[in-house]
């Protein structure tokens, strides 16, 4: 018998601190830093974006945001037998312990399953899930938590308006269970090292402190041109494997990076604007929460529905972009 892997419950969390436009705004003119609403919605269509309070950690966005897709899967923690979590803002430097650990931990699973964190910035979640996919297809888990989080706040410089005034906090989680139903339709990915340093953090630490800046720089320009062009390709490319047309993409869940974007990558598919789930308005780009955030939205709302079939699909740094094409 084929075994498939399927999204069986979604979940995830926002910190309680919203920022408007406006706001962050009055914020930054206080430092002498110009900006306005009308800039940022016109280039990017964020209105607001939450904040983790200081004491708040990767892990604790993805332990409220797990608990919420283990309950709505109907499962108990130690029923997980693997954690992926993608963030590019774990809990400790140097990434280890793993923030996965770290949630399973806090979860209280002591099945001795394993847990890892993946890092393909705002592509993370899409390579966590195809990576769970594999790992269900091939037998060897069962009940696999995919979680992406971020505090992205913390790797802002308040001072770059270009950039700070993009992104936000939070985290998103589903549980993918084996199936004798599809479940992912296809997943592709790809990466491209050489464009590295058109959105990076550059610094790195040695001698126990931090050399160069742990700023998140982007070439803003740079990153939008290659961003509408991979997008496109990397659905068509899910599509062709599966064998589905675009037509019969019921809801495509883009990274929520900036709506313009977004809007393109529609487009170019050929599917109206409604069959897209939109939350950068309020989210902003919450990197490699974005997608499991906007798709438990969109399943609470009720708006995707089992039965439909879902474009998920991201890009980011490295650069890497990928799809996953699933049916709920
Ligand atoms: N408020 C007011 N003015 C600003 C601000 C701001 N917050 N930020 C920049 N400006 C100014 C610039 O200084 C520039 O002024 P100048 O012409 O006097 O030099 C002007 O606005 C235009 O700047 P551009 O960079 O050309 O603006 P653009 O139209 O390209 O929009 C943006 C910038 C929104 C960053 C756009 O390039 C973009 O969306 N890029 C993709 C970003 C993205 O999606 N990143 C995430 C993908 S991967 C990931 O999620 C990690």
């Amino acid at each position: 018998m084929t075994i498939y892997s399927k999204i069986v419950g979604t979940g995830s969390y926002l910190p309680a601190k919203r920022v408007t436009n406006n706001e962050l705004a009055a914020q930054l003119a206080e430092q002498g830093i110009e900006t306005s609403d009308e800039w940022i919605v016109t280039r990017s269509g964020i209105s607001a974006r939450h904040y983790a309070e200081p004491t708040q950690l990767s892990s604790d966005l993805a332990l409220a945001a797990a608990q919420r897709a283990l309950e709505a899967a109907g499962m108990q923690a130690n029923d997980i037998d693997l954690i992926i979590l993608a963030t590019s803002t774990p809990d400790h430097l140097g990434g280890f312990p793993s923030t996965a650990c770290v949630v399973q931990h806090k979860l209280g699973i002591t099945n001795g399953s394993p847990a890892m964190d993946v890092q393909a910035v705002c592509s993370g979640f899409v390579y966590a899930m195809s990576v769970a996919d594999s790992f269900i297809k091939s037998g060897a888990h069962k009940n696999v938590l995919v979680i992406g989080t971020e505090v992205f706040s913390r790797i802002l410089d308040f001072k770059d308006r270009s950039t700070c005034v993009l992104f936000g906090d939070g985290a998103g989680a589903v549980v993918m269970s084996a199936s004798s139903e599809p479940g992912v339709l296809a997943s592709k990915l790809h990466a491209d090292g050489s464009h590295g340093h058109i959105l990076c953090v550059p610094g790195n630490v040695g001698n126990g402190a931090v050399a160069g800046s742990a700023y998140l720089y982007m070439d803003g320009p740079a990153v939008f041109k290659l961003a509408v062009s991979v997008l496109d390709k990397v659905a068509r490319e899910a599509l062709a494997a599966a064998k589905v047309d675009a037509s019969e993409i019921d809801w495509l869940i883009p990274h929520q990076a900036n709506i313009r974007i977004m809007q393109g990558t529609a487009k170019k598919l050929g599917l109206p604007l409604e069959k897209m789930v939109v939350t950068v308005g309020e989210h902003g780009n919450t990197s490699a929460a974005s997608i499991p955030l906007a798709l438990d939205q969109a399943v609470r709302d009720g708006r995707v529905k089992p039965g439909h079939t879902v474009m998920m699909e991201g890009v980011g740094g490295g650069f890497t972009w990928g799809a996953v094409l699933a049916r709920m």
